[in-house]
């Protein structure tokens, strides 16, 4: 069984300044010629800028949203060409947050998606449940659910990852345990070898809500965990290579 190369992305979400750079290059020092892959998402007006002092490191740089289209009178939004052309090589779609607060729907996650693919962007595709779904009983329906929707079949063959990240978890320092954690990956490995077959066993799929130094070992050793997406504590350096040195 082939298994994925383990991914650690950092989501900055809108926190960051020009001035956010040095964390982000200091970062490059530190993971020197690690095997894992390391990605930073920062806002992306600082793409451009990460981008080229990021140049020749091991860390790429991603984006964490993309429009559908690829250009139009969408007054404010980006597109994944334009992510692409600024440098990023990865894109962050359908973040809870996102979800949420402009109730994007699978279908539209979808779409992105493949808009991510014509410009040659790897999507991390989130996923995960709020706590009145676990409480429900519904985390493996919902998440699963949100997977087939999410992924289009044209995915089939190309690089990408899907993050899990219960909503409960994302910036409140609570995590479920590995037991829970294990059950939802397995499910949604499940589902990824459903749809895409067996080559979907080397797709990463990573953990996120709430990872730190102090329980990313922990949490990156559970089964079916091929990274992390890390908010808060990838804003920074110290903090974050420390979770890469977890892996
Ligand atoms: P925190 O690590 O801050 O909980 O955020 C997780 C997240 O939403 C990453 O996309």
């Amino acid at each position: 069984m082939k298994s994925p190369t383990p991914l650690i992305a950092g989501n900055w979400k809108m926190n960051g300044l020009a001035n956010s750079l040095a964390e982000a290059k200091a970062v490059a020092q530190g993971v020197g010629a690690t095997q894992v892959r390391v990605a930073i998402c920062p806002p992306s007006i600082l793409i451009a800028q990460m981008s080229e002092a990021l140049a020749g490191s091991k860390v790429l740089v991603g984006g964490q949203d993309a429009h559908a289209d690829d250009t139009g009178a969408f007054t404010g939004d980006i597109s994944a060409e334009m992510l692409a052309d600024a440098g990023a090589k990865l894109v962050i779609l359908g973040h809870s947050e996102r979800r949420d607060a402009y109730r994007e729907s699978d279908a539209l996650v979808a779409k992105k998606v493949l808009a991510a693919l014509r410009h040659g962007l790897e999507p991390i595709i989130c996923v995960g449940e709020t706590l009145e779904q676990r409480n429900a009983g519904k985390a493996l329906e919902v998440v699963t659910g949100q997977v087939r929707g999410s992924l289009p079949a044209e995915l089939k063959g190309k690089a990408f990852a899907v993050a899990y990240e219960p909503v409960w978890a994302i910036g409140t320092g609570l995590t479920p345990n590995n037991p829970q954690i294990e059950e939802v990956h397995g499910a949604i490995r499940e589902t990824l070898k459903a749809m895409f077959g067996e080559e979907a066993e080397v797709v990463p799929i990573l953990y996120g809500g709430s990872v730190k130094p102090s329980n990313a070992a922990e949490i990156l050793h559970a089964r079916e965990v091929g990274g992390a997406l890390v908010g808060g504590a990838s804003l920074k350096a110290a903090d974050f290579l420390a979770i890469i040195q977890a892996v």
